[in-house]
C-alpha cells in the first residue's frame, strides 16, 4: 500500500497506514498524534516500517520505560525488514543505528533516502533534526535541498528548507519560504519559527512581534515543543526591545506551564529566564519550579545543548546534588561518549557548563578561564544560532565583569553592526562604556 507521500508501505492494512500517516504529519506538523503507531504495530506486527516507528517514538518520549520501547519495536521492525522494500529497509536501518548511538551510520542512511526516496519526506525530518543536534547546518539544508522538488505541493518541505536556509545565513530566501509554507499552510509553525528566526537576526522586532502575534492561535495544537519554542521566540522580540514586563508575561503564561516534565519545555524556560537576569530583570523565585522539574529528570546526558541549559537551572534552584549528578554524567560522557561526538562534551558542554556553575555564583573570573576556549566552538553542541546566542551575552558579561574593556567592547560593537540596532544591545553598550569611563 502507499502513504500520504506516495511511498510504498509493506502492509495490507489500512489501520497501519493510518498510523504512519498521522505519526508523519504529527512530527513534520509538530502535532501530538504518535502513539497510534504502538497500537498499530501491535495489530499488525510484519511491517516493519510501522514498528520502526513505534522505535522512533520510543527513542523520542522520555519515560522511564523510553529504552525498552525502542528495542522492543525496532527488534520487531528488524524481525520484518527482509520482507520489506529497500526505503524501508534504509529507514530501519537508520533507526537502528540512531538507536547505538552511531550517528554517522543513521546520517548516511538519511543521506541515500533523500537522494534515492526524496517522497520520504519523513527521513527527512529526522535527519534534519539530527544536523540540527549536531549544529550542522550545511547538513540541514542539505537534506531539505534533496527532497523540495519531490514535494513542491507540501508546506512542510517548505517550511525545513527555511530553517535550513536561516540557519546558512541565507536570510531572504529562508523569509520567502517561509513566508510560501505559510500561505500554503497556516498552520505550520515550523515555518512561522523560520521567519522569526529571520526577524531575529535582523533585528526586526516590532515586525517578529506582529508575525508571530499574528500566527500564535495556529499553535494552541502544537506539541509542547513547538509551543514553548514559538512563544520563547515572541517573548524574545519583547526581551530585546526591553518590553520586560511583556517578556515574563509570556514566560508566565504560555512559555513555561506547558509539559513542565519536558526537555525542550524545560530549556525555554530556562534560555528565557537566564536571559532576563542578564538583562537586569529580577525573576523572582521562578528558578526554583524550573529546578525542582529538572532535577527530577531521569534523562539526562543525552545531548550537549541540553545538559548546558540543565546544569544553570539547577544552579540557580539550588538542586545541589542533581547538579553533582549531572555533572559527573557528563565528565563520564566525555570520555565514554562515541567517537563522532566525544570531543564535542569533553572540549565545548563540560567545560561551558563547568563556567556557567562559576557564573551562577557570581565567580566570573572562572567563567571566562573555563569558558574562554570553548565560547568559539558553541556551534558543535547544536541548537540554533539565535538559543546559542545565550551563551556569548554570558561571555560578554563576564568579560564586562571583570573589566575586559579591550576584549568586549569590540564583541558589543560587532553585535550592534551586525543587525538593525536593538535598544538590549544599545542598552548593553551604554552600560560597558560607562563602566570602562568612556562616553
Ligand atoms: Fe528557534
Amino acid at each position: 500500500m502507499k502513504d500520504a507521500f506516495g511511498n510504498d508501505v509493506t502492509t495490507q492494512s489500512a489501520g497501519t497506514i493510518d498510523a504512519v500517516d498521522r505519526f508523519s504529519s504529527s512530527l513534520l506538523g509538530n502535532g501530538t498524534d504518535f502513539g497510534i503507531v504502538f497500537e498499530a504495530s501491535d495489530a499488525d506486527p510484519d511491517c516493519g516500517l510501522v514498528a520502526a516507528l513505534g522505535g522512533l517514538l520510543g527513542l523520542f518520549i522520555e519515560t522511564a520505560d523510553r529504552l525498552d520501547l525502542a528495542d522492543r519495536y525496532l527488534d520487531r521492525a528488524l524481525a520484518a525488514a527482509l520482507q520489506a522494500t529497500e526505503r524501508e529497509q534504509l529507514f530501519i536501518e537508520a533507526l537502528v543505528a540512531a538507536r547505538q548511538n552511531n550517528l554517522p551510520k543513521a546520517l548516511s542512511c538519511h543521506r541515500r533516502l533523500a537522494e534515492k526516496y526524496p517522497r520520504d519526506l519523513l527521513s527527512a525530518k529526522i535527519a534534519q533534526t539530527l544536523y540540527f543536534n549536531l549544529g550542522d547546518d550545511e547538513g540541514m539544508l542539505w537534506v531539505a535541498d534533496q527532497i523540495i522538488d519531490a514535494h513542491r505541493d507540501t508546506a512542510y518541505a517548505h517550511g525545513m528548507r527555511a530553517f535550513g536556509l536561516e540557519q546558512m545565513s541565507r536570510l531572504e530566501e529562508a523569509e520567502e519560504e517561509g513566508r510560501r509554507a505559510t500561505e500554503m499552510l497556516r498552520c505550520e509553525p515550523w515555518a512561522h519559527h523560520a521567519v522569526a528566526h529571520v526577524m531575529i537576526t535582523q533585528g526586526r522586532l516590532d515586525e517578529g512581534v506582529k508575525w508571530m502575534e499574528d500566527l500564535s492561535p495556529e499553535w494552541d495544537g502544537c506539541n509542547s515543543f513547538m509551543y514553548t519554542h514559538n512563544w520563547w521566540h515572541l517573548a524574545l522580540f519583547h526581551l530585546e526591545n526591553e518590553n520586560f514586563e511583556g517578556a515574563v508575561a509570556m514566560y508566565d503564561s504560555h512559555v513555561w506551564g506547558r509539559d513542565k516534565t519536558f526537555s525542550q519545555d524545560q530549556i525555554n524556560a530556562v534560555s528565557l529566564l537566564w536571559r532576563l537576569e542578564l538583562a537586569g530583570v529580577d525573576v523572582g523565585d521562578r528558578w526554583i519550579d524550573v529546578a525542582d522539574y529538572v532535577a527530577a529528570r531521569s534523562l539526562v546526558n543525552d545531548q550537549p545543548f541540553l545538559d548546558m541549559h540543565y546544569v544553570y537551572a539547577l544552579a540557580k534552584g539550588g538542586q545541589v546534588e542533581a547538579l553533582a549528578e549531572l555533572m559527573a554524567g557528563m565528565e563520564e560522557t566525555a570520555v565514554c561518549d562515541p567517537d563522532f561526538t566525544r570531543g564535542n562534551w569533553r572540549d565545548v558542554a563540560l567545560p561551558a557548563s563547568q563556567s556557567f556553575v562559576a557564573f551562577s555564583k557570581g565567580d566570573y573570573k572562572s567563567t571566562i578561564r573555563l569558558l574562554g576556549p570553548a565560547h568559539n566552538h558553541m556551534q558543535k553542541i547544536g541548537g540554533s544560532h539565535a538559543q546559542r546566542d545565550l551563551f556569548e551575552q554570558v561571555w560578554i558579561h563576564s568579560l564586562l565583569q571583570e573589566n575586559e574593556f579591550s576584549t568586549v567592547l569590540p564583541l558589543i560593537k560587532e553585535r550592534l553592526a551586525f543587525r538593525k540596532p536593538v535598544k538590549l544591545d544599545q542598552s548593553l553598550m551604554a552600560s560597558a562604556q560607562a563602566r570602562a569611563g568612556l562616553d
